[in-house]
């Protein structure tokens, strides 16, 4: 049997494309999992993904706020190391109830590093986001930039990443791993597990994705007139899978025994407009996605992305896939699961 992994989140968007393929490298995993912001749905779908290593997969629905159930869980197991990626995420709602915010994902990951220091359980994978460079002043963005942050769901991350810091100083025998992600997006190539945001997605891709599938009219263009390539923003976009893979080489570096607390960005160091993503999508899916075009969103950035110098280099690591096969993928799910997991069974 493998390590023992507790995976905190992990019904959501990447920890149950994570949660997969750790269960392929040979990993147990348990997944903890309030189901805020996913299904259960998901795990029976990684169950089946998994096939022969389904076994290996366990799932609890407990909230990272409720410490008795935490207690109990770590003290019914033992854990190798834990991936954190519960938290909430959406920017526009964290304006609007910071309180919920800061409660849910700084409360939440105080209780988890509480709980798993009395249990000697001191590696840690933590899901923090590219939000954390607000506007750089240069791109590529390395992990040395200044962190700041625009709204309060960005200063949860800021916060948490610097509670880590603070946690390693305090006690050397902790291993922690801060990865930013840049812009997730696509699906497994099954199109069984995918992206399935509760109410209005904030992000391009499922939004995209709702008008291809005739949820929605039509996608808002949110800025036209940046300094780029055609006048819309430009992000690193970066497959799934390549993101839950950059975990497994996360917990691999955590055996390294000079790792203190290090943080890696997870993208692909390539730059694409909000426009030729949506040509991408159109190619990959034969669907025309109508257009309004509309004024700068607050908080936008005009261009963001990764250096990916640091996490090749140290954690050996590589994105392997372009935005061709992340279109192709995420319309696979789209088509097979318009509704997400409230579709009916997919025919596989
Ligand atoms: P997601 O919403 O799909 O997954 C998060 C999961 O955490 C959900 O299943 C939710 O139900 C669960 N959760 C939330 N609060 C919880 C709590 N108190 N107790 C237990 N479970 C709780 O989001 P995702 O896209 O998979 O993101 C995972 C992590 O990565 C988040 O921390 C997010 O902030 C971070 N991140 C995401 C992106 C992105 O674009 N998707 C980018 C950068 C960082
Ligand atoms: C957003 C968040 C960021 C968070 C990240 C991942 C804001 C200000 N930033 O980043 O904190 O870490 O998601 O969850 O919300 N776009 C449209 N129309 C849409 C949606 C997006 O034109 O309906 C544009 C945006 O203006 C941007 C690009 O598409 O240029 C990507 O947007 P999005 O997917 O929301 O990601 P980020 O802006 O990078």
């Amino acid at each position: 049997m493998g390590e023992k992994i507790l995976v905190s989140g992990g019904a959501g968007y990447i920890g149950s494309h994570t949660v997969l393929q750790l269960l392929l490298g040979g990993y147990e995993t348990v997944v903890i999992d309030n189901l805020d912001n996913s299904s259960v749905v998901a795990i029976d779908r990684v169950r089946f993904l998994a096939a022969q290593y389904a076994p290996n997969l366990s799932f609890h629905q407990v909230d990272l706020r409720d410490k008795p159930a935490l207690e109990k869980l770590f003290a019914s197991e033992k854990f190798d190391a834990v991936i954190h990626f519960a938290g909430l995420k959406a920017v526009g709602e964290s304006v609007h109830k910071p309180l919920l915010y800061y409660d849910n994902n700084i409360i939440g990951t105080i209780y988890l590093l509480e709980v798993m220091a009395a249990h000697g359980c001191k590696k840690l994978v933590f899901s923090s986001s590219a939000t954390v460079y607000g506007w750089p002043k240069e791109v590529p963005c390395t992990e040395d930039f200044p962190i700041n942050a625009l709204n309060p769901y960005g200063r949860t991350k800021l916060f948490i990443e610097e509670i880590c810091r603070d946690v390693y100083q305090s006690d050397s025998e902790w291993k922690v791993i801060l990865l930013r992600y840049f812009n997730p997006v696509g699906a497994h190539p099954s199109g069984d597990i995918g992206e399935d945001p509760h109410g209005t997605p904030n992000n391009l891709m499922p939004f995209v994705q709702q008008v291809a599938v005739g949820r929605r009219p039509a996608l808002t263009v949110f800025g036209t007139d940046y300094n780029t390539v055609d006048g819309t923003g430009v992000r690193d976009y970066i497959h799934v899978v390549d993101l839950a893979e950059g975990h497994s080489a996360a917990l691999r570096k955590l055996a390294d025994p000079s790792i203190g607390c290090e943080v890696y960005n997870l993208g692909t160091g390539k730059g694409t407009s909000v426009l030729e993503m949506v040509a991408a999508f159109e190619k990959a899916s034969g669907k025309k996605i109508p257009l309004v075009k509309a004024g700068r969103r607050a908080g936008d950035a005009e261009i963001v992305y990764a250096s990916t110098d640091k996490a090749e280099r140290e954690l050996n690591w590589k994105a392997k896939y372009g935005i061709e096969e992340m279109c192709r993928d995420q319309w696979k799910w789209a088509s097979k699961n318009p509704y997400g997991y409230g579709s009916p069974e997919p025919a596989t």
